[in-house]
């Protein structure tokens, strides 16, 4: 079976062409329009999805050599997201499907994210555990099968990547905050200060990172501009040691209560070095096997979008004309709009 995906939820603009075993393409364009304002502008992005995003989906096409008779199916992201731009792929996707006589699906974002790990050769098996780490969800979840999952904990505040762009933001350094913080973090020294770990007195699965974001803050706003200046890697550094011990704390206990042998780490933050290091060590030494991304399906894509939407197309999931965008959609709740 192979899916045409299309993701617009954002500002990435993207078509994938795939099938179970492979990525025949993948193309992402990247909005640049936003990056003097240090954050999404939605009016804006709506208007590039819409410029781009038919030029992007003949790319795809042309970079795998496929035509139309070869498309099974279609899938778009229907939520989260800014509401204008997922409606810029719902319509298109619409209109394709209706001239190309296609079924199409609408795809859950974030259960994009997670089957971005069933993008790779060797890909988990159930029951297993997902940390979903993006710019808007910290949550762990157990899927027993395929579309099927059981939240364990979320985020009470902030979300792990919306925490890294506003501490980054709050320092003087650019839009988007992860890879930068990442990036100066392995320059920096993380023991310089200690930054505390939300909720850690509780046992509990869930997340809290506003109060990590307010601590960044109130000692940045400590230090002098030169000294600030000068232990800007350090501060860094710092902040990504407690943000990514909170992950790797919760996750592997998780695993170890419900005795789940298999992680996958899903969303934008997945592409983060510290997590990919220190939740394979502290996995290794479990005995569980954790699962990642490849670095280029962390953020967001279409082919993450079309590999969702083959598992839902197989599952015997359709979308009508009347499917709308939900800028709130939460995980699990997509089966609603299949019928
Ligand atoms: O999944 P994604 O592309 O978009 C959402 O669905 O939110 O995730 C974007 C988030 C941003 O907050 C960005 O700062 C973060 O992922 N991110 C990272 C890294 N690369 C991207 N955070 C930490 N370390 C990184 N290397
Ligand atoms: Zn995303």
């Amino acid at each position: 079976m192979i899916v045409l995906g299309i993701e617009t939820s954002c500002d990435e603009t993207s078509a994938a062409l795939i099938d179970e075993k492979r990525v025949y393409s993948s193309i992402i364009s990247s909005q640049a329009v936003h990056l003097r304002f240090g954050g999404v502008v939605p009016e804006l992005a709506s208007r590039a999805h819409l410029r781009k995003i038919g030029p992007i989906v003949d790319e795809a096409f042309s970079r795998a050599g496929l035509g139309w008779d070869d498309v099974d199916g279609l899938a778009v992201t229907f939520g989260p997201g800014l509401v204008g731009a997922l409606l810029v792929g719902v319509n298109y996707v619409k209109g394709l499907a209706l001239v190309h006589h296609k079924p199409f699906v609408g795809v859950n974002h974030i259960e994009g994210h997670v089957y971005s790990n069933f993008l790779q050769p060797d890909t988990p098996s159930f029951p297993l555990l997902c940390l979903i780490v993006s710019g808007g969800h910290t949550q762990l979840v157990v899927m027993e099968d395929h579309l099927r999952y059981k939240m364990l904990g979320k985020t009470r505040d902030d979300a792990v990547g919306e925490a890294f762009d506003k501490v980054a933001k709050l320092l003087g350094l650019p839009y988007p905050g992860g890879p930068e913080i990442d990036r100066r973090a392995r320059l920096g020294n993380p023991d310089y200060t200690t930054f505390p770990i939300g909720l850690s007195r509780e046992k509990t699965f869930d997340f809290s990172y506003s109060g990590l974001k307010t601590a960044v803050l109130n000692f940045a706003n400590s230090l002098g501009p030169e000294e600030k200046e000068r232990h800007l890697n350090d501060i860094c550094a710092a902040f990504q040691k407690a943000a990514v011990g909170a992950l790797v704390e919760r996750t592997i206990r998780a695993a170890r209560t419900y005795q789940i042998k298999q992680i996958a780490v899903a969303g934008g933050v997945a592409a983060n070095s510290e997590l990919r290091e220190q939740l394979t060590a502290a996995g290794e030494s479990f005995r569980i096997k954790v699962y990642f991304p490849e670095m280029r399906y962390c953020t967001d894509n279409a082919a993450m979008i079309a590999r969702a939407g083959l598992e839902r197309l197989k599952n015997g999931d359709r979308s009508g004309l009347e499917l709308n965008a939900y800028p709130s959609l939460a995980l699990g709740e997509e089966r609603q709009q299949h019928g």
